[in-house]
């Protein structure tokens, strides 16, 4: 197949994880006899910088003309000036919601041979194996700011639709799977959460009946994912809910250089990145750990270009370098020998061959 895949490498260490993944897809590319073709724009703190604005009207056309996007990081001490007139989060923010993708789904595996990287008791990371879904343009993200002098605010709001897609989104996805769906509010205290539970169990109770069905409330649930993480299968929340609760469920895996994304909308064109940020105290030394990245491509083949072959062979080489005992300094022992970022992506891409 033909395809043309918009890279935006972004800050810190986004283009050298760009860097790797586009190696992988070129190798599994070849290998399948496609043809890949890649643009290169700019989003974030680089863009700022070349032209002050964050997602350049270029970028999203790029993005626009593409059959997927895949996206490194943005952001970054230069440009966090609290003061700043724009931000580098404003560009990805800005992305999501031209491209309308609403459904970021963030799968959570833990690989046995990396157990001694997380914090948790090996006991409890056995079959851990869950996505969770994000719903990724609406809420307190995109709602009106305000601010003067002695006052700030930002509003939440959620709409009926937007809660029935997502939801219809995580519980297909948990009927191809262990048919179990968690959905994480604060009903107790939140309007839009209110509306999110009454939604939520109308649809599942009409569309999905063979559902196993639990509803957390999100401080419990941050709980739940430490001392049950085996348990969930699919767990669906809001923007911000799924931002904060990704960042702990990497712990499970043992790095947060290590769990990749795929934001969904109603076309094929999805926008693919690590869940990471831009590591800007390791950024530019060649230590940042591709793997969040690469696993993002394979999400990328997947779902966009529907080669779910190639997507898991690169997922199984991820596995099989990791298995032979590639470690990048994230996940390496103490006094373990470290790879550097392209020795771990050269790794993958002689799995690859
Ligand atoms: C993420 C990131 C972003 C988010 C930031 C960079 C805006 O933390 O993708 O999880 O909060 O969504
Ligand atoms: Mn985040």
């Amino acid at each position: 197949m033909d395809a043309l895949i918009a890279l935006l490498p972004g800050d810190g260490i986004g283009p050298e994880v760009i860097a790797a993944a586009r190696s992988a897809l070129e190798a599994v590319g070849k290998r399948g006899g496609h043809r890949f073709r890649f643009s290169e724009s700019l989003i974030g703190g680089a863009a700022i910088d070349a032209c002050g604005d964050p997602l350049p009207p270029e970028t999203t056309k790029a993005c626009r003309d593409s059959d997927a996007v895949m996206l490194g990081a943005v952001g970054g001490p230069k440009w966090s000036d609290p003061n700043a007139p724009v931000r580098p989060e404003q560009g990805l923010l800005g992305l999501r919601a031209e491209l309308a993708v609403f459904a970021n789904l963030r799968p959570v595996r833990v690989n046995p041979h990396l157990t001694a990287a997380s914090p948790l008791k090996p006991e409890l990371l056995a079959n851990v194996d869950m996505i969770v879904v994000r719903e990724l343009t609406g809420g307190i993200y995109f709602g009106e700011k305000h601010r003067d002098e002695t006052s700030a605010s930002d509003l939440c709001t959620y709409h009926v639709y937007e809660i029935e897609r997502i939801v219809r989104v995580a519980a297909e996805l948990a009927m191809q799977r262990r048919k179990k769906l968690c959905s994480v509010d604060k009903a107790n205290v939140l309007e839009t959460s209110r509306l999110w539970r009454d939604t939520t169990d109308r649809v599942l109770a009409a569309e999905f009946p063979e559902l196993e069905v639990e509803t957390l409330l999100v401080d419990a649930a941050a709980m739940h994912l430490l001392s049950r993480p085996a348990d969930f299968d699919v767990i669906v929340t809001e923007n911000m809910f799924g931002d904060i609760l990704t960042d702990e469920a990497s712990m499970l895996a043992g790095s947060l250089g290590l769990l990749p994304s795929a934001s969904l909308g109603a076309t094929k064109c999805g926008l693919y990145e690590p869940i990471h940020g831009s590591a800007p105290d390791i950024a530019g030394q060649g230590i940042a750990n591709p793997a969040a990245c690469i696993a993002s491509a394979a999400l990328l083949l997947r779902h966009s270009l529907e080669l779910e072959e190639e997507a898991s062979a690169i997922e199984d080489a991820l596995d099989a370098v990791i298995a032979d005992g590639c470690r990048t300094a994230d996940l390496a022992a103490p006094g373990e020998p470290a790879l550097s970022t392209s020795e771990f992506s050269a790794a993958v891409i002689e799995q690859l061959r």
